[in-house]
């Protein structure tokens, strides 16, 4: 695991929009795993300025995002598809066919899961997956708990989850859905490259048990442990309790 500390959080951004410019230029049919929420704005607004200066084409790449809400999807002003539109899609050549966002308004959740893992799978796997840490230490929407599902799946959100999602909500956390569907911890796990940004003291604490601690399915981004390709990007608040 290569865990680098930048000064501030937008360092820490760019240095991992970075890796991933490097990953695209090597391989412009990328195949990308992508997180939402308010750690990798900065880095998608450096992936954005990028291909506007022509140093960054999309026009081959994939993209899988790691999760939803259940019940919304394209249009709905507090999904993560609006999220990635807003901050990536809409400003890039990605290929609309190439970016996938679970429909959390599919009518049946299990075809839409089951049909997640198959796509994921005929473009060969994840080659880098972009993650952020939840406070609890969840991926994905993969939650803490006894055990962690492998593949694509419907999961119910902690309370701290629908929280720290209210800021999509006009800041009412009880509007936040109840339920999402995220990609599974071993389809993460199966990317041969994972890049993790975390940034800000509110995750110290977590990224020190998740980097340093037990490897239990109570702190699922401490399977990262054992993953052979991990880079870490943080901030000096993010790193301050390693
Ligand atoms: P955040 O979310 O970037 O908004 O802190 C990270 C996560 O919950 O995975």
């Amino acid at each position: 695991m290569h865990i680098s500390t930048y000064s501030s959080a937008d360092r820490a951004a760019r240095a991992a929009a970075t890796r991933v410019l490097e990953c695209l230029g090597a391989n412009p049919a990328l195949v990308l795993g992508l997180p939402t929420g308010l750690t990798p704005v900065p880095l998608y607004r450096a992936l954005v300025r990028a291909h506007q200066a022509g140093r960054a084409d999309f026009s081959l790449a994939t993209t899988f995002n790691l999760d939803e809400f259940l019940g919304l999807g394209r249009g709905d002003a507090g999904s993560y598809r609006t999220f990635m539109e807003a901050h990536l899609f809409a400003h890039v050549n990605l290929a609309p066919r190439r970016a996938h966002v679970l429909d959390g308004r599919a009518k049946d959740w299990r075809a839409e899961v089951e049909a997640y893992d198959a796509r994921i799978r005929r473009a060969g796997g994840l080659d880098l997956v972009i993650l952020g840490i939840g406070r609890n230490g969840h991926l994905g929407f993969n939650e803490p708990g006894p055990t962690l599902a492998a593949r694509t799946h419907r999961v119910t959100l902690r309370a701290t989850t629908r929280r720290a999602n209210a800021g999509l909500f006009d800041g009412d956390w009880r509007r936040v859905p109840t339920h999402a569907l995220s990609m599974g911890i071993g389809t993460i796990l199966g990317a041969r490259e994972v890049l993790l940004l975390a940034t800000g003291r509110s995750k110290a604490r977590i990224v020190a048990r998740a980097l340093r601690g037990p490897i239990t399915t109570r702190v699922p981004a401490s399977l990262l442990q054992v993953h052979p390709n991990v880079s870490v990007c943080l901030d000096r608040e993010g790193a301050s309790a390693l």
